[in-house]
């Protein structure tokens, strides 16, 4: 192989930096050429590139987000080409032709379950492609963590431990609503390490009585403020999720958001105690990569490099207990549920008296 591509799609996360670099630097070691494609599937169809050696990926993977752009709408094989219209083309073969005329064999693509369902379709058309999963959400089954994942917890935390010295001032209830889907993982893990008092995750609808009791006994038991990190489609047994806007065009079309805002309401009117919400949002995504991120990011984008160099193509590599694997693209992609019952994680929680709102 004399030239690859690389691409990072979907929503961005910390470390895909260091996969970019990591593709970049061992592929010139081997003496081949590397072009990035610009905003996701967006470059892709639309042809916009840019190459990239040793000097563009200088530093690169101390800096969040992806120097390539990405986004997490476009669908390269149902396009948009006349959205008022409802006109979408399959752009695949021509978007792999015009790669082909610029001498590119192999693609590296880095993204969530969206992107990589379009990276099967590519493979399947006949250019070969390495996947890696990334996601602060940590829900796909190709690897775990997935990229992303530590950072956004140690992002939640850091701005969860800011929370509690105000909440400790004002006597107060404050909700955190936290990212991450239908997947429950980054609220279980930043709002454990964050040291909330409840938790409440997609994977377990909440009783309301139940989560008002517990900040009760709280805040009568002499502590000044109780942390609620909940998930933003976390919702109430017997309720529906709140769903703040519907992206028609995109994979996963729901964007979730409200529950902190409607939750603090409910509480303060039951208990009494002054409850504020506060949206963690995007922030999760933000920011430099931590360690972890940084190392998984490098090792994975020198492992899905050394394939395509090899021939091998038409597999996803992630991790399983820090080691790397690689499985085939499936043709169905299953997200990888947190069970938990099962989850050690979980487990220690209810162990310490952590309420899970049931
Ligand atoms: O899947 C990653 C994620 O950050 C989710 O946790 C979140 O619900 C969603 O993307 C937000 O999407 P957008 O960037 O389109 O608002």
């Amino acid at each position: 192989m004399k030239k690859i591509a690389i691409m990072t799609a979907g929503g961005d996360c910390a470390g895909l930096n260091s996969v970019i670099k990591s593709v970049v630097m061992s592929a010139m070691n081997k003496g081949i050429k590397v072009v990035g494609i610009l905003d996701g599937y967006i470059g892709f169809v639309e042809g916009k590139y840019m190459n990239l050696d040793k000097h563009s990926v200088y530093n690169i993977e101390t800096e969040g987000g992806t120097i390539l752009g990405s986004s997490n709408k476009e669908c390269p094989f149902h396009y948009p080409v006349d959205v008022k219209n409802g006109k979408y083309e399959d752009k695949v073969p021509s978007s792999i032709e015009a790669l082909r005329k610029i001498g590119v064999e192999g693609m590296i693509i880095v993204g969530g379950d969206g992107t990589l369902d379009s990276a099967r379709v590519i493979n399947e058309a006949g250019m070969p492609v390495i996947g890696i999963p990334k996601t602060i959400d940590n829900d796909m089954s190709g690897s775990n963590p997935t990229i992303g994942f530590e950072t956004a917890v140690e992002n939640a935390v850091e701005a969860i431990r800011k929370l509690k010295t105000t909440a400790f001032s004002h006597r107060r209830v404050m909700v955190v609503e936290m990212m991450g889907r239908t997947s429950g993982y980054l609220t279980l893990y930043g709002g454990f390490a964050s040291g909330a008092d409840i938790i409440l995750l997609p994977e377990q609808d909440y009783n309301l009585e139940v989560v008002c009791n517990k900040v009760n006994e709280i805040m009568k038991s002499g502590k000044r403020y109780v942390i609620i990190a909940a998930s933003e489609a976390c919702k109430e047994q017997g309720k529906s999720e709140t769903v703040a806007r519907v992206l028609e065009d995109s994979f996963e079309q729901k964007r979730y958001g409200g529950i902190a805002e409607k939750l603090s309401r409910q509480i303060e009117e039951i208990t009494g105690y002054e409850t504020r919400p506060m949206v963690l949002g995007h922030l999760q995504r933000g920011g430099e990569p931590c360690v972890a991120d940084i190392l998984l990011g490098a090792r994975l984008g020198d492992y899905a490099l050394n394939l395509l160099s090899d021939d091998r193509s038409g597999y996803i590599v992630g991790a399983h207990e820090n080691v790397l694997i690689k499985t085939r693209f499936p043709k169905i992609r299953e997200p990888r549920i947190l069970d938990i019952e099962d989850n050690d994680i979980a487990r220690t929680a209810r162990d310490m008296g952590i309420c899970f709102g049931v």
